[in-house]
C-alpha cells in the first residue's frame, strides 16, 4: 500500500493580527530556503488574518483553510462566515467539529454534519475533529463516543466525500492542557476510527484517509507519534504559533515520512 501523504495542520485559533500571520508566512519561507519540505504543511488562521496568509504564502504550496464555517452559502446570519467566502478567499480547506466549538458553541454532531457537508458543497477539504473527554475515557466510553461522533458528522455522506475529508482525533482532555495522549493509547485510538471508517466506507476509503493527532503536540511527542502506523499527520494549536517550532514540527513529519517510503 502507498504510504499516506503527511500533514501537518497549524490551527492558530484565536491568535495572531494579519501583520503578525505575515510575519509568521515570510518567517516560514525564509526557514524553508530552497529545501521545501516534502510532507504538506498547512495554516487555519482566524478569518481576519486569512487574505496576508494567502498572499504571502503565495508559491510557497501552503494550503491555508478556516477554522469554522457557517452551513448556508449567505444570508442574515450576522457574524457567520460561508464555505463559497473561504473558497473565494483562497482557502482549500477547513476545519469542522473541533471540541472548542463543540462544547463551548454548543455544536452537536448534527450541525458538524450540516457544515461538513456545507464544506464538501463549497469544494472545501473539510477537517473533521472528534475526541473524547477525560470522563468519558476514565468511563470507559471513549469508542462509544468516537463511534457516535463518526456516525453523527458523517450521516448521509459517501464514500467519495470522506475520501475527500481529513480526520483528526483530539482527545478533549489533552487539547492545551500539556496532556499528550501516549504513542499507543492515540495509535489505539487511531486504529478503531481507521476501523469504523472501513465498515462504514469500504477498504479503500478507510486505507487512504489521513487521521491527525491533536492535543498538545510539542517538539518531544511528535516524534514517536507520527511513527505509528495509523496517525498521520497532527493538527497543532499552541506549538503552531512560532514558526521555527512550526517548522521543526513539519521536518519531523518529514523525517518520518521519508523513513516510511
Ligand atoms: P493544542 O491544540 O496543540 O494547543 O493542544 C490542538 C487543537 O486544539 O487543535
Amino acid at each position: 500500500m502507498t504510504p499516506r501523504h503527511p500533514l501537518v495542520v497549524a490551527n492558530w485559533k484565536m491568535h495572531k493580527t494579519p501583520a503578525e500571520a505575515r510575519a509568521f508566512v515570510d518567517e516560514l519561507r525564509r526557514l524553508w530556503g530552497t529545501s521545501r519540505p516534502a510532507c504538506q504543511a498547512a495554516l487555519a488562521p482566524p478569518f481576519p488574518c486569512i487574505a496576508a496568509v494567502v498572499e504571502a504564502g503565495m508559491g510557497l504550496d501552503l494550503p491555508v483553510g478556516g477554522q469554522d464555517l457557517y452551513w448556508e452559502p449567505e444570508g442574515a446570519y450576522t457574524g457567520e462566515v460561508s464555505g463559497p467566502m473561504l473558497a473565494a478567499s483562497g482557502c482549500q480547506f477547513v476545519i469542522v467539529g473541533h471540541s472548542e466549538r463543540r462544547r463551548g458553541f454548543g455544536e452537536t454532531d448534527a450541525i458538524v454534519n450540516k457544515k461538513l457537508r456545507a464544506a464538501l458543497a463549497a469544494g472545501l477539504r473539510p477537517i473533521l475533529c472528534v475526541g473524547e473527554t477525560g470522563e468519558q475515557r476514565d468511563a470507559g466510553a471513549t469508542e462509544a463516543v468516537l463511534d457516535g461522533q463518526l456516525q453523527g458528522s458523517l450521516a448521509d455522506c459517501s464514500g467519495q466525500d470522506v475520501a475527500h475529508c481529513v480526520l483528526a482525533y483530539e482527545p478533549v482532555w489533552a487539547i492545551g492542557t500539556g496532556k499528550t495522549a501516549t504513542p499507543a493509547t492515540a495509535q489505539a485510538a487511531h486504529e478503531f476510527l481507521r476501523a469504523q471508517v472501513h465498515k462504514m466506507f469500504g477498504a479503500s476509503v478507510a486505507a487512504g484517509l489521513r487521521l491527525l493527532y491533536g492535543g498538545s503536540i510539542n517538539l518531544e511527542n511528535f516524534g514517536a507519534l507520527i511513527a505509528q502506523a495509523d496517525i498521520d499527520g497532527g493538527l497543532v494549536g499552541g506549538a503552531s504559533l512560532d514558526p521555527k517550532t512550526f517548522a521543526t514540527l513539519v521536518a519531523i513529519a518529514d523525517s518520518s515520512w521519508g523513513a516510511m517510503r
